[in-house]
Formats: structure tokens, C-alpha cells, sequence
């Protein structure tokens, strides 16, 4: 006999969980960084262009696959769109799986970061610190990286294990409220700084001969990644939905929290650079590390309050990667329990378990084993983990994506998504045709001309 299916207490449950799923990593680490390499401006104007053309009318078709399917991916797209269609939920889950397994080792930094900067707040920071000595010592310290990233994977697995309402619900609306304030804080006292306007021209102010042709396909790979779309963690949060609340409303208010929050913490990140002299060489010698390496000193030398907002900041990026890393264990999950029958807490501990074995070789390829950190595939992206990350943020979210526009747009009837989409609760804005327009040529065009183009050489390096 199965168990009722779970569902969302109520529709701002679902958003705040799809929002905090979102909001994560993409937005507070790798934003910042991308949009750098990039040199801004022009590159942050492409990737709006991608979020509103591209995310916004997939975040409606995967919502509404799901709220139809009322299954993990695989059965929700089997049932919604056809048998054969299980293929492309497949993908998703693989995706899911190889995308949490690097993803719980960057969370783990957060953790230690947040220890260390504590302790700096408590008895003062430590003369002569080099962050980037020690953010070597740490990654490249292989008994460390895996104790925080088992830390971070034990949690992740105990709110799945919850269930939808009880842990990811729950989770996410203690969070996000939380989330929401400590990033105005930091806002505010970053606007304080002196480079804040060179930090907003940097980003707002395009230049497009700086962009290159590789610049583009990461500004739309990037709209995949920072909304959780293309593997289906929106369908399966949409599964989970109950009551008659508008798609349209609920993928709007997500779509605009998430690139709202990845702008303020690319402008918080930028004024601190911007303020101080020489960081800008410094950051550029190592933009990843922009988080864990020219972020923690700057809040005890030059942020005001940073004594505070220092291990704040670093529960903020914990909390905001833990609310994504529940979705992503979350898709793998559901569709265990949907397909297979297996009760919640085993799929949990079992998915959760075998994903670990996975995380181990992310968490060893930063230096404590050569062998994982060294090998290169992808020109430019040497390592286990910028090989899993390459993989996954520029081919199999992006595929997955426009396998699920074509879905939508193409396989499923007209009648069964605008009954989907229309039904009395839609926002005034909204128009069906414009939808269906953008989800049957203007999101697979794009999506697809951009895999084209980099299928036949457009140069990465
Ligand atoms: N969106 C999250 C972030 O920006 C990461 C994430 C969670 C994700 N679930 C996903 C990315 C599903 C792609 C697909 O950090």
C-alpha cells in the first residue's frame, strides 16, 4: 500500500522552497566570479536576456509538468508527456545525482569558513594571515574536506529524510527570511564603501567588445543553473503542489528573487574589492576564490561591521547551499519512492549514501590527491570537480532544458498547458500566445543555436 503523497502546506511554502532551492551557490558564489572572468556589464545584460527569454518560460513548463504529473521526473514526464520521454527525467536524475556530488563540497567550505571566522571574531585575526595560504592548506587537506563534506551531506540527507513538509518546507521558510535579512545588512554596509560605485558601474555598465562568443554560452548555462532548471527540480517541487495557485505568479516571483539576490551579492562582493587597493590584481589571479579568499580578510580590515558580518556572510552561503542541496537529493528521491516503491527514509539514506561515494572525489581534487586534481578534459577546466561542474552546468543542463521546452512546446497539447497556465489566477501581464511562442522557438533556438555553436569550436580558452 503507498502513502498519500506528500505535498506543500501552502503555495508560499512551495515558493520559498523552489526559491531556496535557487538561491544557492550559483547566486553567492559563482555569479560573482563568472561575472568577473567576464569582465560584467555586457555579459550580466546576456545573462537577463537568457534568464527572462530562457528561464522564465522553462521555470513555468517544468512547474506545470509536474503540478500535472503529481510525480518525481521520470513519471511525471512519462505520464504528462509520453512513455518515451522517462529518457529525458533519466537524465535529470543523473544530473541531479553528479551535480550534488560537487556541489555538498563547496557548501563544506562554508563551514569552515564559518568556524574560522568565528573564532577570528571571538579573539581577534590572526597577524599576518594569508587567506590564500590558508584556503590552500584547506582544500588540499584531504581528511578535512571530507569531514565537512560528510558534515554537510548528513544534513542535507536528514531534511530529505523529513519529508516535503516537515524538513524542506520548514527549512526553507526559517531560512529564507534569515537569508533575506543578513544579505540587507551586507548590502548596506557595503553601499558604504568607497568602490560601491565602480563595483555598480563594473556591473551594470555593458561593454560588448569585452564579451567573447564563450562568454555567452556560460551567461546561459549559468540561467540554467542559478533557477535549478533543466534536470527537473522544479518538477518535482511542482509535484508537490496542491492548491489552485497561479504557475505564472509563482515562476515570476522566483525567477525575480533569484536574480535579485545574485545581483546584491555581486554588488556587496565588488564594492569590497573595488574599495581596496590592489585586490583587483588579486582577484583576478584567482577569481574562485573570491569567496573564500579575498572575502574573509576584507571583513576584518576594511568592512564596517565585518567583525559581525564575517561568520554571518558564511552562515548565509551554508544556508542558502543547503536549501538548494535538499532539491537536488530531493529529485533523486521522489523519483525512488514514485518508481521504485522505496519508502522515504530509505530512498533518502541510500540515494544520500551512494551520491557520498561521489563527493569523495570532488572533495579529494583540489590538491590532496593529484591524480583527481590534475586530469583535464575540457580545456581550461583541470580536475574531477571543474570536470563535473563543466559537464553539467554547460552540457546536461542545457540539453535537459531544451528537451523539456520541446516537451511543452511541442508534445504537449495546447489545450493541456494553457489549462495549466490560464485558469482565472493569472497575473494581468500574462499572455498564453507569448508563452507558447517563446517555449515552442525562442527558448529552443537560443538554447539550441548556443550548443550548436559550441558542438562545432567555438573557442573556450
Ligand atoms: N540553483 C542552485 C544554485 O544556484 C543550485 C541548484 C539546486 C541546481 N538545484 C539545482 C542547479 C538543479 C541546477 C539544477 O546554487
Amino acid at each position: 500500500m503507498q502513502e498519500e503523497r506528500a505535498h506543500w502546506g501552502s503555495s508560499l511554502g512551495f515558493v520559498l522552497a523552489a526559491t531556496g532551492s535557487a538561491i544557492g551557490l550559483g547566486n553567492l558564489w559563482k555569479f560573482p566570479f563568472i561575472t568577473w572572468d567576464n569582465r560584467g556589464g555586457a555579459f550580466v545584460l546576456v545573462y537577463l536576456a537568457c534568464i527572462l527569454a530562457v528561464g522564465l518560460p522553462i521555470m513555468m513548463a517544468e512547474i506545470l509538468i509536474g503540478r500535472r504529473g503529481r510525480a518525481g521526473v521520470v513519471g511525471a514526464l512519462r505520464s504528462v508527456v509520453g512513455p518515451r520521454w522517462g529518457i529525458v527525467g533519466m537524465w535529470g536524475v543523473l544530473c541531479g545525482f553528479i551535480l550534488l556530488s560537487y556541489y555538498t563540497v563547496i557548501a563544506g567550505w562554508s563551514l569552515f569558513y564559518f568556524t574560522r571566522t568565528m573564532g577570528w571574531t571571538l579573539s581577534g585575526y590572526p597577524a599576518g594571515l594569508q587567506t590564500g595560504d590558508l584556503f590552500g592548506e584547506q582544500v588540499g587537506n584531504g581528511g578535512l574536506q571530507l569531514g565537512l563534506s560528510l558534515i554537510f551531506s548528513i544534513l542535507t540527507i536528514s531534511v530529505v529524510y523529513l519529508g516535503v513538509h516537515r524538513g524542506i518546507e520548514r527549512l526553507a521558510r526559517t531560512v529564507l527570511p534569515i537569508l533575506f535579512g543578513i544579505l540587507l545588512l551586507l548590502l548596506a554596509s557595503a553601499l558604504q564603501m568607497e568602490g560601491s560605485g565602480d563595483a555598480i558601474a563594473f556591473i551594470f555598465r555593458p561593454s560588448f567588445g569585452e564579451l567573447e562568443p564563450g562568454g555567452v554560452l556560460e551567461a546561459l548555462g549559468h540561467s540554467f543553473f542559478t533557477l535549478s532548471l533543466g534536470m527537473g527540480t522544479m518538477i518535482t517541487y511542482g509535484s508537490y503542489i496542491q492548491r489552485n495557485q497561479s504557475i505564472v505568479k509563482m515562476s515570476a516571483l522566483i525567477v525575480v528573487l533569484d536574480t535579485v539576490i545574485a545581483l546584491i551579492a555581486t554588488v556587496i562582493m565588488f564594492s569590497v574589492i573595488f574599495s581596496v587597493a590592489g585586490m583587483e590584481e588579486q582577484v583576478g589571479a584567482s577569481t574562485v576564490g573570491m569567496l573564500f579568499i579575498s572575502l574573509p580578510e576584507l571583513f576584518y580590515s576594511e568592512v564596517p561591521f565585518g567583525t559581525l558580518l564575517g561568520p554571518l556572510f558564511y552562515v548565509l552561503v551554508a544556508l542558502a547551499a543547503l536549501t538548494s542541496t535538499i532539491s537536488l537529493l530531493e529529485v533523486v528521491v521522489s523519483n525512488l519512492i514514485d518508481q521504485h516503491g522505496i519508502t522515504r527514509e530509505r530512498a533518502a539514506l541510500a540515494s544520500g549514501g551512494t551520491v557520498f561515494l561521489f563527493t569523495v572525489l570532488a572533495a579529494l581534487s583540489f590538491g590532496a590527491v593529484p591524480a583527481l586534481s590534475g586530469f583535464e578534459i575540457f580545456a581550461g577546466k583541470a580536475g574531477w570537480f571543474s570536470t563535473a561542474d563543466h559537464f553539467v552546468s554547460n552540457w546536461m543542463l542545457p540539453t535537459g532544458g531544451l528537451a523539456i521546452t520541446i516537451a511543452a512546446g511541442w508534445f504537449m497539447t495546447r489545450a493541456a498547458t494553457r489549462d495549466e497556465l490560464v485558469d482565472g489566477t493569472e497575473p494581468g501581464w500574462f499572455r498564453y500566445d507569448l508563452w507558447r511562442l517563446f517555449i515552442r522557438f525562442v527558448a529552443p533556438a537560443a538554447v539550441g543555436a548556443v550548443i550548436i555553436a559550441v558542438v562545432f569550436g567555438v573557442d573556450f580558452s
